[in-house]
């Protein structure tokens, strides 16, 4: 197939690249900075998208827009993490709707989408939360609605946090839990729903392949656990005491308002629909999916 994604340089991006080119798929970049002949220059912000360059195109996967995680949050980046998600949904849709190809739109979209919900179990029947992250990716979600009203199929996966080595939330904890300075984030109650980064390529490659698979689709791994299981599971990993728990209010001082969203709101996602369709997980379990990422083997018996 020939298939197109916008943010393909990105952390997600690569590891998706990498399976697809694997399975011999064809493969186009869609980004705003170009860095072969192949790839397919845009400009969300200016509208800037050569439709003629997506004519062969199957399946697109869109995941590009601001890092959420980059700075602190204060209105200049927020609207940056809104806008480029929501002007660029609305680019790629618009644009991919006037394809004869009738191309496959698979978004990334975010578990923030169900905002801070306590121990409820939350499938994609599950409706949006409130908060920052929760509007935006409401917005984001609809602003496929060019490409649905075409026909095309459309899907949102509702990503975890991704875990891998070379970004994302855990890369940026590994240096104080090595260091032997971490420990649980507030009560330590709150469940992170996560996803080991290679399962999640393959997770896109399944959704790509059955298109009987539309709409929200949750893209976490089956055992969601509290942030305090988390940091002990990664302490052990790595060998390394997690005494040190960091308050809320430390969390908050250190990173305002996005600490209440992205560390202390608890967000625990069944991915339902997914496993209906019969997508067999890589990891299912944290240590096992910490291990690999970290390359760290269980100690022999
Ligand atoms: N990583 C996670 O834990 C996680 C969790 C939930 C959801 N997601 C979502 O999954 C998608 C992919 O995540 P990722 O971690 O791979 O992201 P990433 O590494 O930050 O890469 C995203 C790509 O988006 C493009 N981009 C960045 N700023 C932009 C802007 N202002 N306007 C337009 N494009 C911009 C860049 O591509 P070019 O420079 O090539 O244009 C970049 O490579 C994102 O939408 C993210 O919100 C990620």
């Amino acid at each position: 197939m020939h298939v197109a994604i916008t943010g393909g340089y990105g952390l997600v991006g690569r590891a998706l690249q990498q399976q697809l080119r694997q399975a011999g798929h064809t493969v186009s970049i869609i980004t705003r900075h170009p860095r072969s002949e192949q790839d397919i220059p845009w400009n969300p912000e200016e509208s800037f998208l050569p439709i003629e360059r997506l004519a062969s195109v199957e399946v697109v996967f869109h995941l590009a827009g601001e890092n959420i995680a980059s700075g602190r949050w204060n209105a200049a980046t927020q609207a940056r993490i809104r806008d480029s998600r929501v002007r660029g949904t609305q680019l790629i849709s618009s644009t991919v709707a006037q394809l004869g190809s009738a191309p496959a739109l698979i978004c990334a979209s975010a578990i923030g989408y169900y905002g801070d919900r306590g121990d409820a179990w939350l499938d994609e029947a599950a409706g949006p939360g409130e908060g920052f992250l929760a509007d935006v990716c409401r917005q984001w979600e609809q602003a496929a609605e060019p490409a649905r009203l075409a026909g095309l199929r459309v899907v949102h996966m509702r990503i975890g946090v991704v875990l891998a080595i070379e970004g994302g939330a855990l890369a940026k904890m590994l240096l104080p839990f090595r260091l032997g300075l971490g420990g649980r984030i507030g009560s330590g109650r709150q469940y992170w729903s996560w996803i080991e980064l290679s399962d999640l390529a393959a997770m896109m490659v399944f959704v790509m392949e059955h298109a009987e698979l539309s709409g929200p689709v949750n893209a976490v791994a089956p055992q969601p656990v509290t942030n305090q299981e988390f940091t002990r599971t990664l302490a052990r990993v790595l060998r390394r005491p997690a005494f040190l728990p960091m308050p809320a209010w430390a969390a908050r001082l250190a990173l305002g308002k996005m600490a209440d969203e992205l560390l202390l709101a608890s967000t625990r996602v069944s991915p339902a629909k997914i496993r209906a369709a019969g997508y067999a997980f890589r990891f299912e379990q944290l240590e096992p999916a910490l291990r690999h990422v970290l390359g760290r083997p269980a100690p022999a018996e």
